[in-house]
């Protein structure tokens, strides 16, 4: 279930890739601490993910809108739907009426390899021949 960062991985853009392997490494951090459920360890990490993925989406949407990228309305719809769901699990999270269940993780591992694999790996030809490597 961690996510190693490889090749397949790579969108051809050094900052970009930088940032998905940081994200990939708060995800397996947040895993590495379901099976303890500390509850300081988790709510460490999964606040991290949020603020991160916060970070690294507004680079990518900031590159974009730079080059007028036509798709930017679905790929930003895609970030925030995200950082939604998280919030909504981490306020439920705080209130104990949700625990880090293997679905949660399931979900944020399936969101996170499909979204770096599809939607980015389609924008990095883009940002390429606007000349950012
Ligand atoms: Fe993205």
């Amino acid at each position: 279930m961690a996510i190693t960062w490889d090749a397949s991985f790579s969108v051809n853009v050094r900052e970009i890739d930088d940032q998905h392997r940081k994200l990939f490494d708060i995800f397996n951090r947040l895993l590495s601490g379901m099976g303890t459920q500390d509850r300081d360890f988790i709510g460490g990490a999964i606040g991290e993910m949020v603020d991160y993925s916060k970070y690294h989406f507004s680079t990518e949407e900031r590159y974009m809108e730079l080059f007028r990228y036509p798709q930017y309305a679905k790929h930003k719809k895609e970030h925030d739907d995200f950082i939604a769901k998280v919030e909504d699990f981490i306020g439920k999270w705080n209130d104990k009426k949700a625990a880090l269940s293997l679905d949660v993780m399931f979900f944020l591992e399936n969101w996170i390899r499909d979204h770096t694999q599809g939607i980015d790996k389609e924008l990095g030809p883009f940002l390429n021949q606007n000349h950012l490597f």
